[in-house]
């Protein structure tokens, strides 16, 4: 793909800027994407941008009520000048933009009923929809396909997994070495493993918050190792861009693995020195904290988990799921799940409110200091309770749930996801046959079933 040139975009000036910016995009998409840009434009905007000024029949008494509390709805549900617009510079709209415009043509619900009402000619019409559904399909193919979906199957918001991903198979083995080390933390009683366990816990530690060295508790639940080579970024508030990065975070962390500095650790790794020749081979310039992360990096990219039966479904094989889990699936759809937890790992590539639809965190009470989130990192006070979305693959092996650990069975964890992202009081009837579809994303290792504690109910 080509590096378009930077051109200053106005949220309101959207068309202008696609004709500079789009070159980034491949032809019959950025034709697509011009006209459904144009759309957005004269009928999504208004709403869904933080640089537009509120229109002037805002100022009507009883309607500026209405309106501000659309805007306000709006830009919290989604930026769509950011996500459009702004990234329409150097990147095509995201997987997840793409899945909640299909979702909200789909259901009809975009823009509101009542805003439509005061507002004559803002409703969409039906060749808008289609060609906004139209840019949502070829976008999908073009950029996140994993090619691995039937034909039938290859539009769905949720991708088959890959059997692999590219890795150094040499390094790829230091870093399991590495991961599996307790010498990285400061007293020799904690490894990467301990909290990330790879044989019988799905990549976590099934405990509410990890414990590290001396038996230290933090605030925050352990996710799982599993597909994290798929997120955009990683830890639950984004802090570190990449894998590397992420492993240069817990050694040095006082509660992890309470190492004072890198020094430490690599003085008592200098005096193994059959790993010592092990690593010297693969980095010629030796120990160095960009060495080790790099190896336990490289090591993670082979912790992915394909075959699950959803899977197979995807793949062709319509007998992988039951009835009951296919009606989950489409539940899943239905309730918006998958505007969210989307593409191959159902998740990690956006940041979204805990509390987008109802406020979570007054509900649940007994204040986290990891209850920040994104703001934590990014001190955007736009951030406050936005979180990584989590993968949903072997999420049946992986409670408890949410960032705060609070919750320990499935069902409790649809509910939650319904009231305050989805927007949904679910029925317990459909919670249990979306319970019965996330139980079909238990895939496999090194060619096994993974297997761990399986949530019940
Ligand atoms: C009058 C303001 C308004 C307009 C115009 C508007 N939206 Fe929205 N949008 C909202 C609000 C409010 C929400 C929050 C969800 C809700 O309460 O329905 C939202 C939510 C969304 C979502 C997230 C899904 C969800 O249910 O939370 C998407 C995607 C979206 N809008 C797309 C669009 C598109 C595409 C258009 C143009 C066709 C559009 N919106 C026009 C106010 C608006
Ligand atoms: C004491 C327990 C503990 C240890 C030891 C530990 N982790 Fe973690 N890990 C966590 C917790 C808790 C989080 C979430 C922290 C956050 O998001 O702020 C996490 C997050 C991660 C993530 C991000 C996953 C995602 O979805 O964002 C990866 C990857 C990871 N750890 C790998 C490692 C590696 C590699 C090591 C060893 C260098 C390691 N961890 C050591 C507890 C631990
Ligand atoms: C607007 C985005 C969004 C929507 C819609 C959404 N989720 Fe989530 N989901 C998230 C985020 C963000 C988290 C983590 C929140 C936290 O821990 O604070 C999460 C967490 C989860 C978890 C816990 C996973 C774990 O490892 O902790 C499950 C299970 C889940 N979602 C299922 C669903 C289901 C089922 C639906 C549909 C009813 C749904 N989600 C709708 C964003 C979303």
């Amino acid at each position: 793909m080509k590096k378009s040139s930077l051109v200053f975009c106005a949220g309101a000036a959207l068309l202008a800027c696609i004709a500079g910016t789009a070159q980034a995009a491949e032809q019959p998409t950025l034709t697509k994407f011009k006209h459904v840009a144009g759309i957005v434009q004269e009928k999504c905007l208004a709403c869904h941008t933080r640089n537009f000024d509120l229109p002037f029949y805002a100022a009507i008494p009883g309607i500026k009520e209405i309106i501000q509390k659309d805007y306000n709805d709006g830009i919290r549900a989604l930026d769509l000048n950011q996500e459009l617009v702004e990234r329409a510079k150097n990147k095509p709209a995201s997987e997840v933009t793409l899945a909640k415009m299909e979702w909200v043509i789909q259901n009809d619900s975009m823009p509101p009923a009542k805003f439509a009402i005061v507002h004559w000619g803002s409703r969409l019409a039906p060749e808008e929809k289609l060609a906004i559904l139209d840019w949502v399909k070829t976008s999908r193919a073009e950029q996140y396909a994993t090619g691995l979906a039937a034909p039938d199957k290859a539009n769905e918001p949720v991708q088959p997994l890959p059997d692999s991903i590219p890795f150094d198979a040499k390094k790829a083995a230091l870093g399991k070495k590495l991961f599996n080390d307790k010498r990285i933390s400061v007293d020799d009683t904690v490894s990467c493993f301990s909290c990330h366990d790879i044989d019988t816990k799905a990549g976590t530690d099934n405990a509410r918050f990890a414990e590290g060295v001396r038996k230290q508790l933090g605030d925050i639940n352990a996710p799982t190792v599993f597909n994290a080579a798929f997120n955009t970024r990683q830890f639950w508030d984004g802090r570190a861009a990449d894998l590397q990065e992420q492993a240069g975070g817990p050694p040095l962390n006082p509660i992890e693995m309470g190492s004072k500095n890198w020094q430490d650790i690599i003085a008592k790794f200098q005096k193994d020195s059959a790993l010592t020749a092990e690593l010297t081979a693969l980095y010629p310039d030796g120990w160095s904290e960009a060495n080790i992360t790099n190896a336990i990096g490289e090591y993670e990219k082979t912790l992915i988990t394909p075959n699950s039966r959803f899977d197979k479904w995807l793949k062709g094989d319509a007998k992988a799921l039951s009835v009951d889990e296919q009606r989950g699936y489409d539940r899943f759809k239905a309730y918006r799940c998958a505007s969210c937890h989307v593409g191959k790992s159902m998740g990690g590539q956006s940041f979204e409110y805990m509390d987008l639809k109802k406020d979570y965190f007054a509900d649940r009470g007994h204040p986290l200091g990891s209850d920040k989130g994104l703001f934590g990192f990014s001190k955007d006070k736009n951030d406050m309770h936005k979180f990584k979305v989590p993968t949903l693959r072997n999420v049946e092996l992986t409670a408890p749930y949410l960032h705060d650990g609070t919750v320990t069975t499935l069902d409790e964890a649809v509910r939650i996801m319904g009231v305050y992202l989805a927007g949904f009081d679910i029925p317990q009837q459909d919670r249990k046959l979306i319970v019965a579809y996330l139980r079909t994303l238990t895939g496999e290792f090194e060619g096994k079933p993974l297997t761990g504690q399986v949530t019940a109910k």
